[in-house]
């Protein structure tokens, strides 16, 4: 399938915000991410490391095309993969590491890259949580061979669903563009409407304070078949649907670069946030966030922040109008996530298993403001802080 001009408008200018030469946008994030594995030619036997502390949706591409997922445990101030757990997990069958930037910090690249070069690996970016982070001054996204990107209704902007991959390797980018071409199907008619109906309901209605009743009702809706979700609960099983290869719609372009014209504004905000957070928590006599701040400049999707009852502030904060979020409560969100069919055996990422049951993300995206950022302080302060080295 070929892409139109206003898909195609959507990509260059994506790729133009990372100084990168090419950009293909997908369906979704996860689309995205099965992309970049089939045009490398991974397969049965093959083995790809990403962290114990992902997504579901994020582990299905790698076994939709036969390869195996193997977890490093994460460390436990930023997420992201602990790199002194790394060497130990690579065989001569290990293909790709998937440097996830969870929450928006970035992974320690440079031990990254190092170890992947010294074993002749590859290096994919995970930046589904990471718009505009950098690491040593450089744009995460443009240290690995390729990186993917998340426009889901959480992520640093949302087109509702959507997915996009850069790259500057020509060789990869003409595997993906002849996969397009050859083998990916276009969203429905009706697929298409429904993602435009949501996203004009989202832009209207959904604040602050309507989150926590509208992601219920959606989930409501989506179990009922009547709106878009972003997963289903056939995507629990390792088995790709017909569709899944799928296309972006016009509308998710149309909408993705709106959302570019505005991205300058939007890390600002974000970065903001982030500030008026820690000074907020601080003031409290909270830790705020935990980071190298002479390689990184984190650009934050939500804050997170380790408490002690995570379950009871997350029941509280819905009937209080709190938006609390809560990714990821199981190394595999969601909790409902089989974990021993995606080759997850309990306790192997200690790390991993305790942030899912401490962690609750606080909301950093364009319609929060100082005064909800106070509220939810006030909020999370009625409850008790884990530090996250104890
Ligand atoms: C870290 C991470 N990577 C990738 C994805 C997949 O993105 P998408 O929902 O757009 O398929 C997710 C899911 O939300 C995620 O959390």
């Amino acid at each position: 399938m070929v892409m139109n001009e206003l898909i195609k408008k959507y990509e260059r200018k994506f790729a133009d915000f990372f100084d990168i030469s090419n950009a293909f946008a997908f369906w979704k994030g996860r689309v995205a991410l099965y992309a970049i594995l089939k045009a490398m030619g991974i397969g049965p036997g093959d083995e790809i490391i990403l962290p114990g502390y992902t997504c579901v949706m994020n582990v299905n591409p790698i076994k939709y095309i036969g390869a195996k997922p193997v977890y490093v445990d994460i460390e436990p101030a930023t997420f992201n993969i602990d790199v002194n757990l790394l060497k130990d997990k690579i065989t001569p069958q290990t293909k790709m590491i998937i440097a996830q930037h969870t929450y928006g910090y970035p992974c320690d690249m440079d031990s990254i890259m190092e170890i992947a070069e010294e074993h002749g690996i590859c290096v994919i970016e995970d930046c589904c949580l990471a718009l505009g982070s950098k690491y040593k001054g450089k744009l995460v996204g443009t240290l690995g061979t390729a990186a993917y990107f998340s426009s889901q209704w959480n992520k640093p902007y949302t087109t509702g669903l959507g997915g996009i991959v850069i790259t500057n390797d020509d060789q990869l980018a003409g595997e993906i563009e002849s996969l397009r071409e050859t083998q990916m199907c276009r969203p429905s008619v009706g697929e298409v409407f429904m993602l435009w109906a949501q996203l004009v309901t989202y832009r209207l209605f959904i604040y602050p304070r309507t989150t926590a009743l509208a992601q219920n009702l959606f989930r409501y809706l989506t179990k009922k078949g009547a709106v878009v979700g972003s997963s289903s609960t056939s995507e629990f099983v390792p088995v790709m649907a017909d569709d899944f290869f799928k296309s972006i719609s016009n509308v998710q372009a149309r909408s993705g670069l709106r959302q570019l014209d505005k991205i300058s504004d939007n890390i600002r905000h974000r970065k903001e946030l982030a500030q008026l957070y820690d000074h907020f928590l601080e003031s409290k006599g909270w830790s705020s966030r935990e980071y190298d701040s002479s390689t990184s400049e984190p650009v934050m999707v939500r804050y997170p922040v380790r408490i002690v009852r995570k379950a009871e502030a997350l029941q509280q904060a819905a009937k209080a109008g709190i938006e609390l979020g809560s990714w990821f409560e199981s190394p595999l969100h969601p909790v409902e996530t089989p974990l021993s069919v995606y080759d997850y055996e309990p306790g192997i990422c200690p790390q991993a298993e305790k942030a899912a049951g401490e962690v609750v993300n606080l909301p950093m995206h364009p319609r929060v403001n100082q005064k909800t950022v106070e509220r939810t302080v006030e909020f999370m302060t009625g409850f008790v802080q884990v530090e996250s080295g104890t």
